[in-house]
């Protein structure tokens, strides 16, 4: 298949708008800039479609996707209900980084939850996101643009390398803001837990809902056999082809750790001002308390170091505050949980 590489630079350019709508109306996959990372999209409600979605991924069959809507009126169509909570989230953080997962209404196709009872929602804030939607005139499923398993796309060319004559089109929306994915949080159990830390941080969920639970996969590796309440959360997720290690400890401490290793083929991942202390290949992610730049910076760090080739990648643990709570829940992942202290 060949794949149309298209660049749409605002909301105003109505006809590349429109190449895009009719791609996803007549059941194709589009990859769409959002505001998080770059999606891989398909008419939520044609399960024909959205099974395309797996096949181009190689994603796992019992993975959900999100639903990307792009106003409020189109909520009430795809779900049983709409909880206060719900109302009180969206208000405050839609359009944004923030899934929201909800009983799904019958026409929701068993494609989209992987026959779960439930269906995750989403508004992006992305300006051409928004316009996609609106022109294919339909809601759009949509899990990350990247083959499953490897670190998600921030920008076109990402999409490009993964999923070049797999798709209909990709459309060019510039460099994604945020950089991690959106923050999921369910409110189908008894109290509102989150399930995926991302953009949206834990602060700002309890300043809307008081009390919400951190779902054990968040930090936690599952133990062989348990069951996820997000199924996302039990595949090795976000990872280069080397070898990951996290490291935390002082900057003195990892500096001499990381001097055991070949600087020939180990990168090392660290904080703005402590590049100079390496004789390896060398990423900063941005200053140490800098989470924005980190979340900005982190997944194409993460896929320079699979086209270069190394074979260690050593990463300083960032601090887990604010939306480094999310880039530390994806480091964990991409290092299959292995985390040295110092
Ligand atoms: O920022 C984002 O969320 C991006 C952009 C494209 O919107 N999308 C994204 O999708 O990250 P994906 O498929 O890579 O991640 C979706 C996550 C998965 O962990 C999945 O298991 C979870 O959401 N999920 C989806 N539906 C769910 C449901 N009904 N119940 C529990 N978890 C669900
Ligand atoms: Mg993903």
């Amino acid at each position: 298949m060949k794949t149309t590489f298209l660049k749409i630079e605002s909301p105003g350019e109505t006809d590349k708008l429109e190449q895009a709508g009719k791609v996803l109306r007549e059941g194709g996959l589009c990859g769409i800039p959002t505001e998080t990372v770059y999606g891989l999209a398909a008419n939520a409600l044609d399960g024909e479609a959205v099974r395309k979605i797996f096949l181009a991924k190689g994603r796992p069959q019992d993975n959900p996707l999100i639903v990307h809507i792009s106003c409020m009126e189109e909520l009430p169509a795809l779900v049983r209900e709409i909880p206060p909570q719900a109302k009180a989230l969206a208000e405050s953080y839609w359009p944004g980084p923030l899934t929201i997962i909800l009983p799904k209404a019958d026409c929701i196709p068993e494609e989209v939850t992987c026959g779960q009872k439930t269906v995750a929602i989403r508004m992006p804030s992305h300006p051409i996101a928004n316009a996609i939607i609106r022109t294919a005139g339909v809601p759009l499923a949509a899990p990350s643009a990247n083959t499953s398993g490897k670190p998600s796309p921030t920008t076109a060319q990402h999409v490009l390398h993964d999923m070049d004559g797999k798709i209909d089109m990709i459309v060019d929306g510039g460099q994604c803001a945020v950089g991690v994915e959106s923050t999921v949080i369910t409110l189908c159990t008894q109290k509102p837990r989150l399930l995926r830390p991302g953009g949206i941080t834990y602060a700002q969920l309890c300043a809307v809902l008081g009390e919400v639970e951190i779902d054990d996969a968040v930090f936690g590796e599952l133990k062989p056999g348990e069951q996820p309440a997000s199924p996302g959360m039990k595949y090795k997720h976000y990872s280069p082809d080397a070898d990951v290690l996290l490291v935390k400890g002082e900057i003195e401490k990892f500096a001499a750790f990381v001097r055991q290793y070949d600087p020939a083929s180990t990168a090392v991942v660290c904080f703005d001002g402590e590049e100079t202390l390496f004789r390896n290949p060398v990423f900063s992610i941005g200053g140490k308390q800098d989470e924005s730049a980190h979340a900005h910076a982190i997944f194409d760090v993460l896929r320079q170091a699979d086209i270069q080739g190394y074979k260690t990648v050593l990463i300083r643990c960032p601090d887990g505050n604010g939306v480094d709570m999310a880039v530390l829940n994806r480091l964990l992942r991409a290092a299959a949980f292995r985390v040295v202290n110092l």
